[in-house]
């Protein structure tokens, strides 16, 4: 059996692929710091969790060892752009620094055949693309911390993976939403800034929610991001995976729908899912916040034969409403007031 270890795996993208990866036969291995994820979302699908930070090397060698690992699916990191700006230094330690240490690890633990290894990126590297939608070949201009820390990321491995001869894949998620309740993951973060769980939460109990930017050259002013269904994403990791593990060549792949939605279109589908109007205010424009990405995401459907099937934003949503509502039952991970739900 394939050994996977999955880092950050008990957050919102790396929980979520635990239960496809069983699926599909794979035997994954946490390993998570527990800093914004939650040991529920692992130890519900029955998967050994490493309680252990990036940074201790000693520990990752030892778990590569002792679990065999044969691949590896990196989603430890700091992934919030707003708070790239206040603490760039963490994120150079965490996404950059820290991921350069496992990789060491990686190569150090088999050096002769280093684990397949795949990371989820960002499409934050592409800072502010000059077309979109984006392809894999746009420029690489990130325009804050968070993407640059990634997109560092990004050249060692592309560099690594040369010089040590594993097979390497780049995966740029754009915007992950939506939940997987059927499996028991979705988002819950104990400081939620995500527009989909924070739209819910402003419709559910009145909350005002706050539109940062208004004036943003696109067809409504706020900024517009590609949506992809997190069980979609799921899927595409597995992809890759599957990819690499039958002899694919490394390479890098963009995951996205294509179709853009912008924040008042999301808010409007969210009191439409919720039935409930949202209060809306108008906050200043963040720093390093880009007005539109779209991706193209030719290159997963022709070499992974990715489509996505659960990414239109009104399943998106619903999917994202019944996990609030679920999550309020599992001790640890709920934030609604309960009594705002039906
Ligand atoms: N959520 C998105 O829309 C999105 C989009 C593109 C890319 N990504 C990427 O996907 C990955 C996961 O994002 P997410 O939204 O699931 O974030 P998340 O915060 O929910 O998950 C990150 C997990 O990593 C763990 N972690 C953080 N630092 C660690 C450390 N030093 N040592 C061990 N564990 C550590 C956290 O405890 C958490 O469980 C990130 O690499 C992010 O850049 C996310």
């Amino acid at each position: 059996m394939t050994i996977v270890l999955v880092t950050g795996g008990a957050g919102y993208l790396g929980s979520s692929v635990l239960a496809p990866l069983k699926l599909a036969g794979y035997q994954p291995v946490v390993f998570d710091n527990l800093s914004r994820g939650f040991s529920q979302l692992v130890l519900q699908h029955n998967v050994p969790l490493v309680l252990g930070d990036l940074s201790d090397r000693s520990l990752l060698r030892s778990v590569l060892k002792a679990y065999r690992v044969d691949a590896i699916l990196h989603f430890a990191a700091l992934a919030n752009m707003g708070e790239s700006n206040e603490q760039p230094n963490h994120y150079y330690r965490i996404n950059t620094v820290d991921a350069l240490g496992l990789l060491e690890e990686a190569i150090a633990y088999r050096p002769q055949s280093p684990p397949a290894v795949i990371v989820s990126s960002s499409c934050a590297v592409f800072g502010i693309p000059p077309a979109l939608p984006v392809a894999e070949l746009s420029t690489r201009t990130p325009i804050n911390p968070y993407g640059r820390s990634k997109l560092a990321m990004e050249w060692m491995l592309e560099d690594l993976a040369q010089r040590y001869r594993f097979p390497a894949v780049i995966l740029r998620s754009f915007n992950a939403a939506g939940a997987d309740p059927q499996n028991g993951c979705g988002e819950c973060r104990q400081h939620e800034t995500h527009l989909i769980p924070l739209a819910i939460e402003a419709a559910l109990e009145g909350k005002p929610f706050i539109i940062y930017g208004d004036h943003f050259e696109t067809r409504d002013g706020s900024a517009i991001r590609d949506f992809t269904h997190v069980r979609d994403l799921a899927s595409a990791h597995i992809a890759a995976l599957d990819y690499l593990i039958a002899g694919g060549a490394s390479t890098d792949f963009n995951l996205g729908t294509g179709v853009g939605y912008s924040v008042r279109e999301v808010l409007n589908c969210v009191e439409r899912v919720c039935g409930r109007p949202i209060i809306v205010k108008i906050g200043r424009r963040r720093l390093g916040d880009p007005p539109a990405l779209v991706a193209d995401a030719a290159k997963a459907r022709q070499l992974l034969h990715w489509q996505p099937h659960y990414s239109d934003l009104e399943r998106i949503v619903r999917d994202a409403l019944s996990w609030e509502q679920q999550r309020q039952r599992v001790p640890g991970l709920g934030r609604l007031a309960a009594a705002g739900v039906q």
